[in-house]
């Protein structure tokens, strides 16, 4: 088993661009499948339970082709599966084998549904009556109640009203709407319970809506479908966020001061769990919500308030909230989350477990679980997940009360999120920017301090030279904004063991001469081409840390960072140095010419319009005029040590 582990947390900011809903993701395929036509889904999550859904549409005869960048495009069959005859393996997605069960059971065919051990232990009987309410013929093959299961050709009827029940999982529910539509005949669901995970069932209509086919809602008691409609594929359809995934940034900006931005979920989502974002501010925190995005940040006071809430509408949000308690002022109540036993995992059973492993106090019940926060967390905790990937994803948020926190079999977040520690590491890990003008020994000192500290060590300045180099080597005009951004958002550079490699070829020494340092300081007055490299500098921020070296490192690549430094000398001590330099390389050089150089490159960087040098309000000034390298470096740790990195 391997595991992951973070470092000692304290402040998280950032934005992040979350991967497209799994709920929603799942629901269209299988709708998209069912539909006449073809539909192009943009967006779509790739992880591990739409792989199962993808694997099993193909299996039954549904033509699916990846378009690139998460797009696919989805032959829809306009009707039943066209393959009879099938086994069908589902992992433990249950967004696939739900609602495959109940399109399949109304196929006409011979299937067998299975999944790995913990599918078979987590219930589907209550769908499986429902069908059979209507002459389906679906068996258990294993324990009676829970998959694998067995799929044969069966006349259906709809004659009364499918009796259903809703309260272990809202599911079934989404299940039997999707299929019933196959059937060509009215449909009456009447729930025998109080139904739960409501949003999840308004998710299911409003995508069903979009294929055309409307279902009448009384209350959540009863719902209706009309005789003959049918699935019509509206074309192109676009996923957004994740909003279950969304919770885990939010509380994190709560946590760690924030402000934390997610994007691709906001005010016009149609998934209930944005709504965790309420509860968060429940707590204290600071939320501001747009149509497409989220912002949270910490409250005023610092401390999030304790709270006592029913969560039955987000159940799955709800998990990141029992994490998010250990940093409460107070007892925390999460009721209505009996759903929680049947999921990936016993979710409370195992929530209560790691919490506790932290130092919090816990109180677990059919349907609740009580945290009480540990004045501090204990650090060093290795925290099981259980093949859920909702726990790994919760746990990495303790690691914010300055810990180190291990994570185990952290590659369970691949079931939804497979980049899920590097979007977090984007928002978490701490980050020295190392800003200054030309010449000011910044690179040396930032280079050495990143070996000193453990930390990943970025160059922006050589990623404006490899643009240049590779502008000049593919006869790009240097100063074509839109064509050397284009070169800039794609370029095929890596950094490896002190070497740099453009598109495989050792350039370490070619972005060094003077033709390509002419070039990278027009490319880099380009705004295009300065926004083109902002992501990519961005994701260098991994852990353990970054020091960042660059001009606008700190007030523009990291804005928050953890440590700013402006490191800096006199013209004339930068000139000497220089003159030092060519004069040891053997190459001629002239003193009066370096100063007065390097005197009017000052001028210009401070003056340009895009990303001018200037010292942050908030960076520390390093003068180096009177310093040797290790003096300076010594004079940057010693910023790095106040901030308790
Ligand atoms: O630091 P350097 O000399 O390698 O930088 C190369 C060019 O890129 C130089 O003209 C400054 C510019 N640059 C920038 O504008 N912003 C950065 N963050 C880094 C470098």
């Amino acid at each position: 088993m391997t595991s992951l582990t973070l470092p000692p947390l304290r402040v998280a900011s950032g934005n992040v661009r979350l991967p497209g809903s799994k709920s929603i993701s799942n629901r269209m395929l299988l709708l998209a499948a069912l539909a006449e036509g073809t539909t192009e889904i943009r967006d779509l999550l790739d992880s591990d339970d739409t792989r199962v859904m993808l694997a099993a549409l193909r299996k039954v005869g549904v033509g699916v082709t990846a378009l690139g960048g998460n797009a696919w495009r989805v032959d829809g069959c306009g009707g039943a599966f066209p393959v009879k005859d099938a086994d069908l393996f589902m992992g433990n997605a249950g967004t696939a084998i739900r609602p495959l069960t109940a399109a399949l059971a109304l196929s006409g065919g011979h299937y067998r549904l299975s999944g790995v051990p913990r599918m078979h232990e987590r219930p589907i009987g209550d769908l499986v009556d429902g069908l059979l309410q209507i002459g389906a013929d679906v068996r258990y093959t294993g324990n009676p109640g829970f998959p694998p299961l067995a799929i044969h050709p069966a006349t259906v009827k709809l004659a009364g009203p499918i009796r259903l029940r809703g309260d272990v999982s809202s599911q079934f529910l989404t299940a039997l709407l999707m299929a019933l539509p196959l059937t060509g005949q009215a449909a009456v669901i009447e729930m025998t319970t109080e139904l739960i995970s409501r949003p999840y069932i308004e998710i299911t209509l409003n995508l069903m809506a979009r294929f055309g086919v409307t279902v009448e809602r009384e209350g959540w008691q009863r719902f209706t479908l009309a005789a003959g409609q049918r699935y019509r594929s509206p074309g192109v359809l676009h996923v957004e966020g994740d909003a279950s995934a969304a919770s885990y940034f939010l509380a994190a900006g709560a946590i760690g001061g924030g402000p934390v931005r997610v994007e691709g979920v906001g005010r016009d989502s149609i998934q209930g769990d944005v709504r965790f974002a309420e509860a968060l501010a429940a707590m204290g925190a600071s939320v501001e919500w747009g149509a497409q995005h989220i912002e949270a940040r910490a409250p005023e006071s610092g401390r999030l308030k304790a709270f006592d809430l029913d969560l039955n509408h987000i159940p799955d949000a709800a998990m990141t909230l029992a994490v998010a308690a250990l940093f409460a002022d107070g007892r925390c109540f999460l009721r209505n989350i009996a759903s929680w036993r049947v999921k990936e995992t016993d979710r409370i059973a195992a929530m209560a477990t790691e919490l506790r492993k932290l130092g919090a106090t816990v109180e677990e019940g059919a349907d609740y679980i009580a945290v009480s926060p540990a004045s501090t967390l204990v650090p060093d905790t290795a925290i099981d997940t259980y093949d859920d990937h909702r726990m790994a994803m919760c746990f990495s948020l303790a690691a914010l009360g300055g810990v180190p926190v291990t994570i185990n079999d952290p590659h369970c977040v691949n079931k939804t999120f497979p980049d899920y520690f590097d979007a977090f590491a984007e928002i978490t890990a701490p980050v020295i920017a190392i800003d200054g003008p030309s010449a000011s020994g910044k690179g040396t000192v930032a280079e050495r301090v990143a070996a000193a500290l453990g930390y990943h060590y970025l160059d922006s300045g050589s990623l404006y030279r490899l643009t240049a180099l590779a502008a000049l080597r593919t006869g790009v005009a240097l100063d074509g904004e839109a064509g050397v951004a284009a070169l800039a958002a794609g370029l095929p550079a890596s950094f490896e063991g002190g070497r740099i490699l453009l598109a495989g070829d050792d350039v370490t020494d070619a972005i060094r001469t003077e033709e390509v340092s002419a070039g990278a300081s027009k490319v880099a007055a380009l705004p295009a081409v300065r926004a083109a490299l902002l992501a990519r500098q961005r994701a260098y921020r991994r852990f353990p840390g970054l020091v960042a070296d660059g001009r606008d490192m700190g007030s523009v690549v990291f804005p928050a960072a953890t440590a700013k430094v402006f490191l800096t000398a006199s013209a004339a001590a930068r000139a000497e140095r220089r003159y030092k330099q060519l004069i040891g390389k053997g190459m001629p050089a002239n003193m009066h010419a370096l100063l007065q150089d390097l005197q009017e490159r000052d001028a210009r960087d401070a003056q340009r319009s895009v990303a001018p040098l200037r010292q942050c309000d908030d960076a520390d000034l390093v003068d180096t005029t009177e310093m040797n390298i290790e003096a300076a470096v010594a004079a940057v740790m010693t910023i790095v040590a106040r901030q308790r990195l």
